[in-house]
């Protein structure tokens, strides 16, 4: 099956209003079903007060993203959880049950999650069941929260040891984006978002990419001024795609491009799902410059590729495999290799490495039978939805650099 991307398009007028104070409130986005998406400071005219009322508000956060909530909110009861993946757990979603239901938090109430995609996910998963739904509003924190996570209208919680097994399809009434909060993440947790960023800049097209292209300081951190428009950019395109499919049926699979060598990469370097998303990234374009059989067509993959990974190693993302279980080793995250890697700075990942990989690409839940559908990049803004052989996947995670 082949399908074009170009529904995605260029982004409307609206959209591309350059945003230079930073979560200036520069109007919303809409995410369809009268839901809105809008970047603004949280304690301001067009913040979270815009939206509930104190009185008959829970804000869901964790012990980090606490400091946020705003003044006016300081009535709302707070309900605290436990910070990352570690929110997203069936025994967390019974304990707000418990509160919701001290509380007697009625149809009437609403919830607000203050916090990255992990407060967002649980927290939605709990109001969207909590009496069959109950209204509920993302505030996300970090920038893979902002550009990503809530957007999509999808909540999950992990079980045994599957991430997203159990969740529901429900869509937030409104996303209330303030980047102010983004200048103490960590600089790792910001390349991750970035690299979604990227993902949907490759999608989009080429202003996007230009966009993303002049927005890192020399350091490989975004500038904090561009982040309004980068946000804005990127989760109109994810907003469009989810549109087209909300119940991620077949048009939405465009969004797993760079996933699926990246899930693979993710889950046997034990590196950070945003910096296995640079890696399935560049591995996807080097694929494509292999299966593309024209000259001029693995010319252009082979061009584009190289731009995207200029930029991503800009960020300071890994962006082959071999970098990817060097990071294992790094220090900075613990995965089944580090051993492997003990002493060296940077070294081929040995074939045991890349087995383990192909390991959880045949057990990655959304193949079916011997072929897979894969997002091929041809180039920036040339991004098709084919079925391929999952050998031929698999047999490249083995020669990939
Ligand atoms: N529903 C979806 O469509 C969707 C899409 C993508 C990702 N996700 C989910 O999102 C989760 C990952 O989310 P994430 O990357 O936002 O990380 P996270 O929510 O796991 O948070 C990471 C850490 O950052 C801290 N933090 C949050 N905001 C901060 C800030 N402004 N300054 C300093 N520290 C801050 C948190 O306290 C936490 O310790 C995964 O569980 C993933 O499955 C969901
Ligand atoms: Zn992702």
């Amino acid at each position: 099956m082949k399908r074009q991307s170009d529904p995605v398009g260029a982004p409307r007028k609206s959209e591309t209003k350059s945003t230079t104070e930073a979560a200036a409130y520069d109007g919303d986005i809409a995410l369809g079903q009268n839901a809105v998406f809008r970047l603004a400071p949280l304690d301001g005219p067009q913040g979270l007060l815009a939206f509930v009322d104190p009185e008959r508000t829970v804000v869901i956060a964790d012990k980090r993203t606490r400091a946020f909530v705003p003044e006016g909110l300081k009535k709302a009861h707070l309900a605290l959880v436990p910070r990352g993946e570690a929110a997203k757990t069936l025994s967390v979603a019974e304990a707000l049950y418990d509160e919701f239901f001290d509380r007697g938090v009625d149809r009437d109430f609403s919830v607000v999650a203050l916090g990255g995609g992990s407060v967002l996910d649980l927290a939605g998963f709990v109001a969207s069941t909590w009496m069959r739904g109950i209204d509920f509003g993302y505030a996300p924190t970090t920038l893979l929260s902002m550009l990503d996570a809530s957007i999509g209208g999808k909540t999950g919680l992990d079980f045994r040891g599957r991430k997203n097994l159990i969740g529901t399809f429900a869509s937030p009434r409104f996303v209330l984006a303030d980047t102010r909060v983004l200048s103490e993440l960590p600089a790792t947790e910001l390349a991750g978002g970035f690299a979604e960023a990227v993902k949907h800049a490759i999608i989009e097209g080429d202003e996007h990419f230009a966009t993303l292209e002049s927005a890192l300081e020399e350091s490989g951190i975004p500038r904090l001024d561009v982040l309004p428009e980068i946000i804005r950019r990127s989760a109109a395109v994810k907003a469009r795609i989810v549109q087209e499919d909300p119940r991620d049926e077949g048009f939405r699979s465009l969004l797993n491009l760079g996933h699926t060598f990246g899930h693979a990469v993710e889950a046997a370097a034990g590196i950070a799902h945003g910096h296995a998303v640079a890696v399935g990234l560049v591995t996807a374009f080097r694929f494509a410059e292999r299966i593309l059989e024209e000259g001029r067509a693995a010319r252009r993959a082979a061009q584009d590729g190289a731009r995207v990974a200029a930029l991503l190693r800009r960020a300071g993302l890994p962006t082959t495999i071999d970098e990817a279980f060097a990071e294992t080793f790094s220090g900075t995250f613990a995965g089944t290799f580090a051993g492997t890697f003990a002493g060296t700075a940077m070294q081929k990942a040995p074939p045991s490495a890349r087995s383990e990989a192909q390991a959880a690409l045949f057990a990655d839940k959304k193949r079916r039978g011997k072929t897979l559908r894969f997002v091929l990049p041809r180039g920036i803004g040339a991004v098709e939805l084919v079925r391929l052989p999952l050998s031929s996947i698999a047999d490249f995670i083995m020669e990939a650099p």
